[in-house]
């Protein structure tokens, strides 16, 4: 196909914003499939995948479109990672596209990624093409919103489409417009190769299939390639695009997307940003510098039950194989056993690991309270990151020690503004920028206004997202990105049960909070140990100052209630079995605690 005739586009949405429904309603207008074979969408279909054992993961589909003009054009619909965690693969995935299909729901109007969507779209040129969607429903406010992406956005009603996903009204004037605004790619067929990956997945027979957008020259099945970034060598075992079901071909051109199959291990040796070239005739830039993902939330992960460790690690050797952005390393704690301490992109990629261990691998875990990875430069100098809290070095050890910070963006109805700074004040933010967005129509009768803020990645991982969401009724959004390492004065807490310390209980926060974080912690272990034979002293500690404490007292088991008088030698007995057991307990210094009461704790902040 004549690169003149090549469209590549994506679809960038807010959540929900119904980017999923229109991929499938675009597959089937353009005939790729048929409405009854269309069960469940089809760009959005892992669990479907691995219900069938069916490895493919239609990451760009490719659609013939014949237009008004009458001619045939094939249309790469590329989908986009739909959260703000994976904000480097969509970069790349813009990076491979010349157009982007915009979608606001109008029943709620420009959110906070949508925001960071367009701006990453005007980043990379890409020709925008605004489009109202669900303008089916009846609660819809078609005009309020075409007002925000005017008035926000820049774009006139002139050039805003209006469709509904579902019904597909409006959808064949979409791909019209598609094939009108969109430019075709540019690139040199007969330069030397130089492709985007964009995306891959391990595959059990044909090793890792790296999806890729060729910019310069042309691949086919047994080059032998490099990767520019990482240095990796391969033979490209076989060539193809999806259109949604595999389809081999001979070769790939300048401007197409499409797949190749490496025989590689590991995504983690053929990673989303990096350039592909030819071994024997390489280009001489890469198309991008290539940033490999950095894990930027730490937790640790322990099974439940000690003898499922093998499997654990199994399970992590086997989602690693397909998540190059999951980093972990073994972890030994005296409470929980054997276990790792796993890095995440964010607290959205920890939730997805952590649901595919339970589900995927049918094991049942525990995950410590979420944490960041810290500087600290030693008084003798040394610099070392920790990314578990009760490693933090003592104060007198620590000369300067660093954190990460984000900039965040809210987007709420206007009387929501005193909440979110209130809020942000708790948090630790600082205030940047306050814009009102639009006019004043909206339902509530109030104008929509976004929030800047600069807050420490630390407290995002706490409970403010939920607590944004509830206390602005569900209205705010929001959309963050990471800003560098700043000076932080914070202190450890240490957890000590029984005078022994409880090392999956430390936590790092600014010394003002010290005292509330550890009478929090305290009190609700006391709800959860059980009484023992003895008294139990629960204590936080900020460097061997307790700040909390709280005691379980010693339950006097009634031994002898069971004599009913008479027999000395049964009563002496019995009360010498209690005194062993005291004695057992004591002398392995631990408190009989069903583990779950621990977990409880380490799950709630
Ligand atoms: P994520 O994958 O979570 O980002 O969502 P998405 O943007 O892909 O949205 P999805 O297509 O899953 O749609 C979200 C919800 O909106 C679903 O319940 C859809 O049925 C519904 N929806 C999508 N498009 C339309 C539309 O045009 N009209 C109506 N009435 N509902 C729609």
């Amino acid at each position: 196909m004549r690169q003149s005739h090549i469209r590549n586009f994506c679809i960038i949405a807010h959540i929900d914003h119904g980017k999923s429904t229109l991929a499938d309603r675009l597959i089937e207008s353009t005939g790729a499939m048929r409405r009854e074979e269309m069960s469940e969408q089809v760009m959005d279909r892992m669990e479907l995948e691995r219900e069938r054992g069916i490895t493919i993961k239609a990451k760009a589909i490719r659609l013939n479109y014949t237009a008004a003009d009458g001619n045939s054009y094939l249309l790469n619909l590329i989908d986009t990672p739909g959260h703000v965690d994976f904000s480097y693969e969509v970069s790349r995935t813009l990076a491979a596209c010349e157009g982007a299909v915009l979608l606001v729901d109008v029943t709620q109007g420009i959110q906070a990624q949508t925001l960071a969507n367009v701006y990453l779209a005007m980043e990379h040129n890409l020709e925008i093409i605004p489009t109202l969607n669900k303008v089916d429903l009846p609660s819809g406010e078609p005009e309020r919103v075409m007002d925000e992406v005017e008035s926000v956005l820049g774009f006139s009603e002139a050039e805003t489409l209006r469709i509904s996903g579902k019904t597909g009204v409006g959808v064949p004037e979409l791909l019209e417009t598609i094939v009108k605004r969109v430019p075709p790619p540019g690139g040199d067929p007969k330069a030397p190769l130089r492709a985007l990956i964009f995306d891959s997945h391990y595959d059990q027979y044909k090793g890792v299939i790296a999806y890729l957008r060729v910019v310069d020259g042309r691949i086919k099945t047994g080059d032998r390639l490099k990767l520019m970034g990482q240095g990796t060598t391969l033979e490209v075992l076989e060539v193809g695009y999806f259109n949604p079901r595999e389809c081999p071909v001979s070769s790939l051109e300048a401007g197409e997307v499409g797949y190749i199959a490496t025989g590689l291990k590991t995504v983690g040796d053929c990673s989303v940003g990096d350039t592909v070239t030819s071994l024997v005739e390489p280009a001489h830039a890469a198309l991008a510098a290539y940033r490999p993902a950095k894990p930027m939330v730490f937790a640790g992960i322990y099974p439940t039950q000690a003898s499922d460790y093998h499997e654990l690690r199994e399970a992590m050797e086997r989602l690693k194989l397909n998540d190059a952005s999951l980093s972990y390393e073994m972890e030994n704690s005296p409470l929980l056993g054997h276990g790792f301490r796993c890095g995440f992109l964010g607290l959205l990629h920890m939730d997805i690991v952590y649901e595919r261990l339970e589900r995927e691998f049918g094991l049942s875990l525990v995950v410590t309270a979420p944490a960041v990875s810290y500087y600290i430069t030693r008084t003798d100098g040394e610099v070392i990151t920790v990314v578990n809290p009760s490693e933090l070095p003592a104060p007198a050890d620590i000369a300067r020690m660093e954190e990460p910070w984000v900039k965040i963006r809210i987007l709420v109805p206007s009387n929501y503004i005193g909440t979110v700074m209130e809020m942000e004040r708790e948090f630790g933010g600082i205030h940047r920028h306050t814009e009102f967005l639009g006019h004043a129509t909206g339902t509530e009768g109030t104008q929509r206004v976004q929030l800047d803020y600069d807050m420490p990645l630390r407290s995002m991982l706490t409970s403010f997202y939920d607590q944004l969401k509830s206390r602005t009724n569900g209205y705010a959004s929001l959309d963050y990105e990471f800003d560098g390492y700043r000076d932080a004065r914070l202190v450890k807490i240490d957890v000590l049960v029984n005078n022994l310390l409880v090392d999956a209980f430390s936590r790092i926060v600014p010394p003002e909070q010290a005292q509330d974080v550890g009478k929090s912690l305290v009190h609700k272990l006391k709800e959860v140990i059980p009484r023992q034979l003895f008294n139990i002293p629960i204590q936080a500690a900020v460097g061997g100052r307790i700040v909390a404490r709280a005691d379980i007292a010693a339950k006097r088991k009634d031994v002898l209630a069971k004599c009913y008088g008479g027999d000395i030698t049964r009563k002496r007995k019995l009360l010498e079995k209690q005194k062993e057991g005291k004695k057992k307990m004591k002398s392995i210094g631990q408190v009989e605690v069903p583990k779950e009461a621990f977990f409880s704790v380490l799950k709630t902040d």
